[in-house]
């Protein structure tokens, strides 16, 4: 009886462990920085939908409180016509932190005092597996210690639903000053972000 309860428990935790570990995440592996921030958030649909969200760069304006400008430019910054990720290219990105409260749109104004600017080189794009990957090129100019890799990636889920996640990991001495002063609002600004991927993704089945 009891041994047969013991097996029985056993086989629950067992069953539990697989559970746990299963919790898929589609993030690669990755060295560990100074600091991280990181999202994850179940949104019904489809992968096809939510990567093509994640992609359409010329659209962030219209749903994102936290990335306001995606833009794919040359090395001259100018805008390039087609504006589809590609590894290699360069990225600039106009952002507010913390992010502005939702829902925003294409004429939803900036907060001056919290825009920051930056450039990012696309190191991935992972169409087949739902990922997409930039890192942080600071202007050799500015001398600072300091290199961030973002991942983005969605996955199928089941049950017509798709899972969203993004992680940042910030390196570099610069990255331990960083942590202090915008830290807790960057990750708020991830979470944002995906509440906002949701909320697009999910209004067209409304
Ligand atoms: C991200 O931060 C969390 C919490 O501090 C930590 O457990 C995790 O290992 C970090 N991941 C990476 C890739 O740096
Ligand atoms: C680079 O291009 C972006 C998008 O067009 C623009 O907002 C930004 O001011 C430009 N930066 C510089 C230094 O010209
Ligand atoms: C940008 O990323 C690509 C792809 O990983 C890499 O080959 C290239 O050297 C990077 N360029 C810079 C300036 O970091």
């Amino acid at each position: 009886m009891t041994v047969h309860r013991l097996k029985a428990l056993a086989l629950i935790l067992w069953l539990q462990t697989i559970g746990v570990c299963s919790v898929v995440t589609n993030l690669p592996e990755v060295p560990h920085g100074v600091f991280n921030v990181s999202t994850r958030i179940e949104i019904r649909g489809t992968k096809h939908a939510a990567w093509t969200a994640l992609t359409d760069f010329p659209n962030y304006p219209e749903w994102n409180p936290f990335v306001r400008a995606s833009i794919m430019v040359s090395s001259e910054n100018a805008t390039l016509r087609d504006q589809y990720p590609k590894e290699g290219r360069r990225l600039f990105l106009r952002t507010q932190i913390p992010a502005l409260p939702l829902p925003v749109n294409r004429q939803t104004p900036d907060i001056k005092a919290n825009v920051q600017y930056s450039y990012e080189n696309v190191t991935h794009v992972q169409r087949k597996q739902g990922r997409l990957a930039w890192d942080f090129t600071p202007d050799p100019n500015l001398q600072v210690d300091l290199q961030s890799e973002r991942w983005s990636a969605v996955s199928d889920i089941g049950h017509g639903k798709v899972l969203y996640e993004s992680r940042e990991v910030f390196h570099g001495a610069t990255a331990e000053y960083l942590k202090g002063q915008i830290g807790e609002a960057l990750q708020a600004c991830f979470d944002a972000q995906a509440q906002a991927l949701k909320g697009l993704l999910e209004q067209c089945d409304k």
